[in-house]
């Protein structure tokens, strides 16, 4: 016998997420889960030993720790891969606001928005950022999120986006959850640069990117390509300069309307294009020649009441779709993946197959993390989850119920459902 830490058998499903496929996931290849019934993973030094059939486990391994999974799911943990964790302050006025007819952009447009959260941000200490932050972390940790992504954007000045970087840092290496950072300078023009657009792009990609990188306090970025705020020409002239420094690109493309963030995306090699749900022909052309992973955040639809990305065309063209929150006080509060999961079935038109691969294998994709999470195979990181479910299809049909029970983070539980 083999010894390991941890050996959970029994699970009535065990999504695997290992098909043999190459990741990330298209096509046809989103429907496969790599389910195995009655399955087991053996967990050793906060890695996966083994994921497979019960049995095999059984007559394989001893640990100190045994789970009995029967009736239970058991799966990757989920990953979200695009977030603005890190904020101060709420906006319910704005929502009340929407409720009454006047759209997201005309809010933006008095002074509200996105502008609202960055006055409120500047003014937070380090320390209240951290708490609030955590805060959102615990909850999102609790409906099984074990990896997000985190974008800066709120501080639009080098101080303040460098301020919310380090807050994000600091976070992850507080664990559990992993957080992978974005700089998103250009998520809007500050209020005090509303006259000399030029000098606040000039100072981020002469002054601010730099900065960000050296520090080595972001992996990408990111840029609100979208009528009104960054033009195609500015979005790539930031993300060309974040390539310089090493930074990859993402982009928030055609979230509210159709202005080439989806061609813009292909053309810079972004590592993933954002929201989508007004993309040109020529948008997911170029999607689809580049590689570009589509992120869709059907909370950001439901929550502004606006149309849905066209998804089923993107999977059947052969693009790969991940799902993600888009955590923000503006467009989108919802924290919980299983939620997406649910709108992403019920008004994106995915499978629930397909949808739990786009929350799994390919958001780990999403996000560069694809050789180490995002699947239960050998070798990989332990991050996986228990349900209180015995068919994984549960999870968008008891829509809104949280059907996480135990939560395993590098191999730890970290966090376990008690009634
Ligand atoms: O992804 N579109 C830009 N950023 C966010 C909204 C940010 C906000 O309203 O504070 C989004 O929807
Ligand atoms: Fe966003």
């Amino acid at each position: 016998m083999e010894s390991c830490d941890l050996l959970i058998t029994g699970a009535s499903q065990l999504i695997t997420m290992h098909t043999g496929a190459a990741w990330p996931r298209a096509g046809p290849g989103m429907a496969e889960l790599g389910l195995i019934e009655d399955g087991g993973v053996a967990v050793r030094a906060g890695r996966i030993l083994a994921a497979g059939p019960s049995a095999d486990l059984r007559s394989r391994f001893e640990a100190p720790v045994v789970i009995q999974a029967a009736g239970k799911v058991v799966m990757p943990g989920l990953v979200d891969p695009h977030t603005h964790l890190v904020f101060a302050g709420s906006r319910e006025n704005e929502f009340e606001l929407r409720l009454a007819g006047i759209s997201y952009q005309e809010i933006a447009r008095r002074g509200g928005g996105i502008l609202s959260t960055v006055r409120a941000t500047r003014a937070a200490s380090r320390e209240a950022l951290i708490e609030q932050a955590r805060a959102r972390l615990d909850r999102m940790l609790r409906w099984g999120t074990t990896t997000v992504e985190a974008k800066s954007g709120y501080g639009l000045s080098t101080a303040d986006e460098l301020k919310q970087l380090d807050v994000a840092k600091a976070l992850n290496d507080e664990g559990p959850v992993t957080i992978v950072s974005t700089f998103m300078g250009a998520h809007e023009v500050p209020a005090e640069h509303r006259t000399d657009r030029r000098r606040y792009l000039d100072g981020l990609i002469a002054e601010t990117i730099p900065r960000v990188a050296e520090a080595g306090l972001a992996v990408f970025n990111d840029v609100f390509c979208e009528t009104g705020v960054f033009t195609p020409d500015e979005s790539r002239a930031i993300l060309e300069a974040g390539v310089r420094c090493g930074l990859r690109p993402k982009v928030h493309a055609d979230e509210l309307s159709s202005c080439g963030g989806g061609e813009l995306a292909g053309q810079v090699g972004a590592i993933s294009a954002d929201h989508l749900v007004h993309p040109s022909d020529a948008g997911l052309d170029a999607l689809r020649q580049h590689g570009v992973m589509a992120v869709l955040l059907p909370g950001t639809s439901f929550c502004l009441r606006s149309r849905y990305a066209p998804a089923r065309r993107m999977i059947e063209m052969g693009i790969p779709v991940a799902l993600a929150t888009d955590l923000n006080p503006g467009s989108c509060p919802i924290e919980a993946m299983p939620i997406i999961i649910g709108l992403a079935c019920l008004n994106l038109g995915l499978t629930p197959a397909e949808a739990l691969t786009a929350a799994t294998v390919n958001a780990a994709c999403a996000i560069g993390l694809g050789d180490r999470i995002g699947r239960l195979s050998a070798g990989l990181e332990a991050d996986l989850l228990i349900l209180d479910l015995p068919d994984y299809r549960g999870i968008p049909y008891y829509f809104g119920r949280n059907p996480v029970e135990t939560v395993v983070k590098a191999g730890r539980i970290v966090w376990e459902w008690r009634t």
